[in-house]
């Protein structure tokens, strides 16, 4: 097993690893390099949904994802990326095909535990574009001002799936529409490695706990603003059979889309929780 930067902030690529036999010697390495990097891609990966989903239960807790349309039907674990993004007229459905785009963290919304980990395996790319970026949220910390992060100390934001606009709510189960918000500190503490890191979803943001609305849409959009170091992002452009997991706790990511709307791009992914 090889294990190399690919970015000098975020970002490592493994070779010469099947993880579905990987020995316990080479998984505590692997486990903690995530830890340091942040974002692993393991490249040339085969793997059937049993042996996908296995590889995901040694990070984390598998839970399904609440969008149901790209659900599994045999296995509710597993979301089918890319599919359903077809209306019955035929027409793109923009909600389908939008999803992930924009910078953000996977499941802040998430009542049933911390969303540790996503994880994703490339298996139809388009000619061109469809890459996934990654920005590394300790050096967005690190970076912020001084007295932002002061004002930061204690601030709590509240997340519902949608958002303040209820965004992409109709592709929910209508049972899943009411689930309460969540909240976490802005200022967020990673409970593996003990180091604080900005955590913050513009996307399923609903208020900051305790701030006037004024108040609470400026520090929005200053935070929306400061929230991703350019030095410190990896963009991760997709080759077939990749396999690709990061912290969603220390992490944002975005899809940075660019690709012919008719084109497939399909990706098996598996939510992971603490
Ligand atoms: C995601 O935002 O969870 C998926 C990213 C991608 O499709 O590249």
């Amino acid at each position: 097993m090889k294990i190399e930067k690919a970015s000098p902030k975020i970002g490592a690529i493994v070779t010469g690893l099947d993880l579905t036999r990987i020995s316990d010697p080479d998984w505590r390495v692997l486990y903690q390099a995530w830890l340091d990097h942040l974002v692993l891609v393991v490249r040339d990966q085969e793997f059937t949904v049993p042996q996908f989903l296995a590889v995901a239960e040694r990070f984390g807790r598998l839970t399904p994802h609440r969008v149901l349309r790209t659900r599994d039907p045999e296995y509710p674990a597993l979301t089918r990326m890319g599919t359903g993004t077809k209306k019955p007229d035929g027409k793109v459905d923009k909600a389908v095909f939008a999803r992930g785009q924009g910078w953000h963290t996977d499941g802040p919304w998430e009542v049933r535990g911390v969303s540790k980990a996503t994880q994703l395996y490339g298996l139809e790319l388009p000619s061109v574009g469809g890459d996934t970026w990654f920005a590394n949220m300790y050096a967005s910390l690190d970076a912020l001002p001084d007295a932002l992060r002061q004002r930061l100390e204690g601030v709590t934001a509240e997340y519902v799936y949608g958002g303040r606009d209820g965004l992409g709510v109709d592709l929910l189960d209508p049972s899943d529409r009411d689930a309460p918000p969540v909240a976490w500190p802005v200022l967020r503490t990673h409970s593996e490695t003990g180091r604080r890191s900005l955590y913050f979803n513009p996307y399923h943001f609903l208020r900051f706990v305790g701030m006037d609305e004024a108040e609470g849409n400026a520090l929005f959009d200053e935070l929306r603003g400061r929230m991703i170091q350019e030095d410190a992002e990896y963009h991760h452009q997709w080759r077939r059979h990749d396999y690709v997991i990061w912290d969603n706790r220390c992490s944002n990511h975005a899809a940075a889309g660019g690709y012919p709307i008719e084109e497939r791009r399909i990706h098996w992914r598996a939510t992971i929780l603490e």
